[in-house]
């Protein structure tokens, strides 16, 4: 595990941004998972600013690591927010964004969207596996849409399973922890105040620290990245 953390999430976002351009380079295919929320943004409008003429968009294949069962039009749709600060300003082929039909049954879609996955992805280890899936992380220690009160999740067999916000009772579609864990990297972008508490107690190793599903994210083969905000790193230095 690599652990960095930045002054704001503008310089985050510009050296995320040059890891992506350098996995991508070279690359006959690259397939990346997007994550959804707010932390993004930010990235998005780098990438777009910054990098959109230095990566070649027709080898990268975008997937989302979980989608709220939302149309694609609505303003907590992941793909919404995704096509608004990054799909709509890059030349990226049509048939490379790969979208989770939130506005479909969700049952049905998590099972239409676990064999999308297989017939784009290179199996390894038995399942698909992501070159490289961006994670964030709730105030409450979930990941992707795994929340603390639906562990089983992280060990599921399929690749996409739906899932409950446990506040919200808003339906999900998310990456199961396996088909998360067998991707060849792994980067949490996390940032804000707000989430000083449970990174801390996630990478210290506190309070139970397994209830919270995030800290069950650790690649098989993989590597995994901690970016963060230095105001979300706060708490690790004086707990
Ligand atoms: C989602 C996300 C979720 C998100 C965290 C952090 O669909 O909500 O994928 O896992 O990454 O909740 O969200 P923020 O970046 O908004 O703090």
């Amino acid at each position: 595990m690599k652990l960095l953390v930045f002054k704001n999430i503008e310089e985050l976002s510009v050296d995320f941004c040059n890891n992506i351009t350098q996995l991508t380079s070279g690359k006959e295919k690259f397939f990346l998972a997007l994550s959804g929320g707010t932390t993004p943004k930010v990235i998005f409008q780098t990438l777009v600013r910054d990098f959109k003429k230095k990566i070649e968009w027709n080898k990268v294949h975008l997937f989302w690591g979980d989608e709220r069962c939302v149309p694609p039009d609505h303003s907590e749709s992941n793909y919404g927010m995704a096509k608004e600060y990054l799909l709509d300003h890059i030349d990226i082929p049509v048939e490379n964004i790969h979208r989770i039909k939130g506005e479909d049954n969700p049952d049905n879609e998590a099972e239409r969207y676990s064999n999308e996955i297989k017939k784009y992805l290179p199996e390894v280890n038995g399942l698909p596996q992501f070159d490289a899936a961006m994670l964030g992380l709730g105030e409450d220690g979930h990941t992707a849409s795994i929340f603390p009160d639906q562990l089983k999740l992280l060990s599921s067999d399929k690749i996409c399973e739906t899932a409950i916000h446990p506040s919200t009772k808003q339906k999900r579609i998310t990456l199961t922890g396996k088909a998360i864990n067998n991707s060849g990297k792994v980067y949490f972008l996390v940032t804000g105040k707000k989430k000083s508490i449970i990174v801390e107690k996630i990478l210290n190793k506190k309070n139970n620290y397994l209830k919270f599903p995030a800290s069950h994210i650790n690649p098989f083969n993989g590597e995994l990245f901690w970016f963060l905000g230095d105001e979300a790193a706060s708490e690790l230095y004086n707990p």
